[in-house]
């Protein structure tokens, strides 16, 4: 550790966000860890040996921002392509496009409703529930859409993400669920969107190749046999920039903070093009995964490259994480805003180490809000101790 400024534990966006801005703004030799085999945290993506398309081993990650600060900071490490997402659904045999727009309202009420039309129906669907407070999602559902629409196309799916009937779960849960009277189904509002040219990976090397930061995989922060691990860099008085999970930085002391994972079934089909589209959300009970993702189909600039004849999907099993899962979704209930509020007590405490990215402050963010906190905490905490 004799060499290093600064140890950052996990090299997923957070990580590399600061390591590159350390490097930049003060000259840092960084060293990053991560207990993973690859950079990238859970936007770490590889090119299949059989299809030659990009997989999302995390799961489907799209980039998008209305943030200019981020929008032109990611493009100092790659070009991205015009990709644009949009998602269907199928419910009851039939295929609809999301998010619930007048197209999905005109198929599935088999009508030609003019925008002032749809929204007087919803109304009045919605109306219906107008006088109840609801207890659980399944009211907050009618009450927010009307029963037809909450029926079809959240109702279901909801349930199978949380692995509970919507009636058991909290109304909170969902507190809005945004309706668009006009045909358009381009999913991110966000003024920029598009995917990584040539992939995540080779935006993320590009992010840290310089040589004063070096990398460590394979390596666990906790794992005490090894040269850089938490008791080795702290005695060594070296600031450290802490991504992974805050209960387990305290030997979960104070408890687990819950989360829900994503369980990904592969399955591989001899077509070139098997949905269509990049997404298939299943809207039904009787379909046991919530949706289904085509890898292809987010770069068909690339089909020139792919095998033909193959084609890879991904179905995603939702449900509660145990130690050991990948935590995706921090499930947020008072008892766990309660623990983490002492966690980020006892964190604020801990000299020399700054807690960031999702698992470090326990957050659901999108890689623009990750980079964005980061090069933030990296301006207003990891600067002051690089130069102590
Ligand atoms: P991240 O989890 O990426 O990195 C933390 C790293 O720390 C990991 O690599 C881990 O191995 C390492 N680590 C943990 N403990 C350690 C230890 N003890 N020792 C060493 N290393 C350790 N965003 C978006 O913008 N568009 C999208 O479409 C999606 N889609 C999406 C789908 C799914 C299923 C999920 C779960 C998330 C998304 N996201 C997304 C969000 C995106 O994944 C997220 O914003 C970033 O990955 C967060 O980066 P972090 O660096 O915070 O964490």
């Amino acid at each position: 550790p004799n060499n290093t400024d600064l140890v950052i534990v996990g090299a997923g966006l957070f990580g590399l966000t600061v390591a590159q801005q350390a490097v930049e703004h003060a000259g840092a030799r960084v060293h990053i860890i991560d207990v993973r085999d690859h950079i990238g945290g859970n936007a770490y993506s590889y090119f299949d040996d059989e299809t030659g398309i990009e997989i999302h081993k995390y799961g489907a990650h799209l980039f998008h921002t209305s943030n200019r600060r981020v929008w032109e900071y990611v493009n100092r490490f790659t070009e991205f392509t015009d990709y644009v997402h949009r998602v269907y659904t199928t419910h009851n045999g039939e295929v609809f496009p999301l998010p619930i727009n007048l197209g999905t309202i005109n198929q599935f009420f088999h009508a030609s409703y003019t925008p002032a039309e749809a929204k007087r129906l919803i109304e009045e669907q919605a109306g219906e529930y107008a006088d109840i407070t609801p207890k659980n999602l399944d009211e907050q559902g009618k009450k927010l859409i009307g029963k037809p629409l909450y029926e079809a196309f959240i109702k279901n799916y909801t349930g199978k993400q949380w692995q509970t009937d919507p009636a058991e779960l909290p109304a909170s849960i969902i507190r809005r669920l945004p309706m668009r009277y006009n045909y358009n189904n381009r999913y991110f509002k966000d003024t920029w969107e598009g995917l990584p040219k040539d992939g995540y990976t080779a935006w993320f090397e590009k992010m840290i190749a310089d040589p004063r930061i070096e990398v460590s995989l394979g390596v666990d922060f906790f794992d005490e046999s090894q040269p850089l691990n938490r008791k080795a860099i702290q005695a060594a008085g070296i600031p450290v920039v802490y991504t992974g999970p805050i209960d387990r930085y305290f030997d979960y002391d104070l408890g687990e903070l819950k989360w829900r994972t994503v369980d990904f079934k592969e399955r591989r089909y001899d077509e070139d093009d098997h949905f269509g589209c990049p997404v298939m959300n299943y809207a039904d009970a009787d379909v046991p995964y919530t949706r289904a993702i085509e890898f292809r189909n987010f770069n068909p600039e690339r089909a020139e490259s792919y095998k033909p004849g193959k084609t890879v999907v991904w179905e995603e099993y939702s449900r509660f994480a145990r130690r050991g899962d990948e935590p995706y979704y921090p499930i947020n209930t008072e008892d766990d805003k309660n623990i983490y509020a002492q966690y980020q007590a006892k964190a604020a405490l801990e000299p020399n180490t700054v807690f960031g990215g999702r698992l470090g402050t326990y957050k659901y963010y999108d890689m623009h809000q990750v980079i964005d906190t980061a090069l933030t905490a990296y301006d207003e905490q990891v600067a002051p101790l690089l130069r102590k």
